[in-house]
């Protein structure tokens, strides 16, 4: 592997490029979820002209009409932007883009199965053998979902298999970090770029088509196909496992009567460990996180490495004991019996500024405290209409004071900025009782108790003050400075 710091003088790219790499590629983006809108949308902004793949006509008729078929933060100004600057189009046509494309990514989902941890690679297969089977002419094919390790070579087979006689297609790896509510930030300033590449050919026409990106001096880490599909999976366990570390930490103050706020600062200003994900608290959930972990302990397993990563199973079950203690929390402070407990839910995205429900641990909250007799009312600003579909026996309030009339316990699963900012005299004016359990170590612990609020927290003895990590960046911050 080689990290290459990125010379961009014109003598460089002229040495760079081979007879046959197209300089400004037409790219096709081959499903338009979430990952693949935004990449379609950013390059179209970049300066490519794209065109953008999908089988759901729904999904292409919303983005044909600027619309952004889910909530993010920017994603919908950059979708105008790209639409009248005339570059981006879409398409349920895959005939249309395997003529159109020189470099084509492919974006579609990678699922769990239903019956194992692995990753369900239907979508990725297909997209990969629909367009290969079409192409006519020399054209690099990209993948960018997370997958597991040797699909990418599993893949170029594939391709070979299903190619016409005579064209010639390479299979490059291109992982994909961007955050949710962060998507565009992530997209146009990643902090790294990695290709997994098969030639020197693949090099040079990836490089191509992320040049803007290049120029501007992102670092670029230039690797085989298994060490990009690794790069990823690599990337979210660490994430996930430093995540369940502090809530481990978490349960063992709760043993013990020590506060894991205090503790969490304390390591944070240790710049090897730094206070980035080390935020106690409900844990982590999402349509990646979870997933990945998972879907990489059933490929090393596989692979026969199974007891290199056999913590990740830990660092799963840690993640999941959140949900069960915050409802022993809210439980706790109700009296002992959830049976006919009025509690306002705040939050069920999975995270802030997303209205993505997968593996949302704020609902599955909801959901225990429900089956335990409780009145849970949920509340949260985005994601109110895809919870509703979920889960239809929860009961969900478009307000937030209507969510919080007659609580009898108030517990903040996601940490808005709108709960987060929100005045606790405010607040306290609405509930019936004023006990507030913050499942994300969000609030102003110190506040709401001055307040006359009985306030409670996983991992902190009941009277502990309030502490910030050191670059405890907060999300919100970035996305104003973005
Ligand atoms: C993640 C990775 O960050 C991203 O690089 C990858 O490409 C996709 O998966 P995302 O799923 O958008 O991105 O969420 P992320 O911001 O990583 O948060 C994941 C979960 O961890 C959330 O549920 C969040 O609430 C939780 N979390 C995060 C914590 O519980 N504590 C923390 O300190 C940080």
């Amino acid at each position: 592997m080689t990290v290459q710091p990125h010379d961009h003088s014109p003598l460089s790219r002229a040495l760079s490029s081979g007879p046959d790499v197209v300089e400004t590629p037409r790219m096709t983006v081959i499903g338009t979820g979430y990952l693949g809108a935004t990449h379609a949308i950013c390059m179209a902004v970049l300066g490519f002209e794209v065109l953008g793949v999908d089988v759901d006509a729904r999904k292409i008729e919303a983005l044909t009409n600027g619309d952004v078929p889910f909530f993010e933060p920017g994603l919908k100004e950059k979708l105008d932007e790209a639409l009248a600057s005339g570059r981006l189009r879409f398409t349920q046509d895959f005939q249309e883009a395997a003529d159109f494309g020189d470099v084509h990514f492919i974006c579609v989902g990678t699922p769990q199965s239903k019956e194992s941890g692995a990753a369900d690679l239907t979508y990725v297969d297909l997209a990969f053998a629909e367009l290969a089977s079409r192409m006519t002419r020399k054209a690099l094919i990209v993948g960018k979902s997370t997958v597991p390790i040797g699909t990418a070579e599993r893949l170029t087979q594939l391709v070979r298999d299903v190619a016409q006689p005579g064209v010639e297609i390479e299979v490059a790896w291109n992982p994909e970090f961007l955050r949710e509510g962060y998507a565009v930030q992530d997209t146009l300033h990643p902090d790294r770029l990695v290709f997994g590449v098969p030639s020197e050919w693949a090099r040079q026409q990836l490089t191509a088509a992320f040049r803007p990106i290049l120029d501007a001096g992102t670092p670029l880490i230039v690797a085989d196909l298994k060490t990009a599909e690794l790069v990823k999976v690599a990337a979210n366990s660490f994430l996930a496992t430093k995540i369940s570390y502090i809530n481990a930490m978490a349960e063992v103050c709760e043993a013990t009567g020590a506060d894991v706020n205090l503790l969490a600062s304390a390591l944070s200003y240790d710049t090897r460990i730094g206070g980035r994900f080390l935020k106690p608290g409900l844990g982590f959930g999402g349509g990646c996180l979870p997933k990945d972990i998972r879907a990489f302990t059933y490929r090393a397993e596989e692979l026969g490495v199974g007891q290199a990563v056999a913590f990740l199973r830990e660092v799963d079950a840690i993640n999941n004991r959140r949900r069960r203690r915050t409802v022993d929390l809210v439980r706790e402070m109700a009296g002992g019996s959830l049976q006919g407990v009025r509690v306002a839910a705040l939050g069920a995205a999975f995270k802030p500024n997303s209205d993505d429900i997968r593996d949302a641990p704020a609902l599955d909250v909801a959901q225990m405290m429900h089956e335990e007799g409780a009145e849970v009312v949920v509340y949260d600003p985005e994601a109110l209409d895809n919870a509703r579909k979920a889960y239809p026996q929860l009961t969900f309030e478009d307000s937030m004071g209507t969510a919080l009339r007659g609580a009898n316990v108030v517990v903040l699963l996601t940490e808005w900025e709108k709960f987060r900012k929100a005045d606790p005299d405010l607040l306290g004016a609405l509930v019936a009782d004023k006990r507030m359990v913050d499942g994300r170590h969000a609030l102003d612990a110190d506040d709401y108790r001055a307040k006359g609020w009985e306030y409670r927290a996983l991992g902190r003895p009941a009277h502990s003050r309030t502490v910030t990590l050191a670059s405890d960046v907060s999300d919100e911050l970035q996305l104003q400075s973005a």
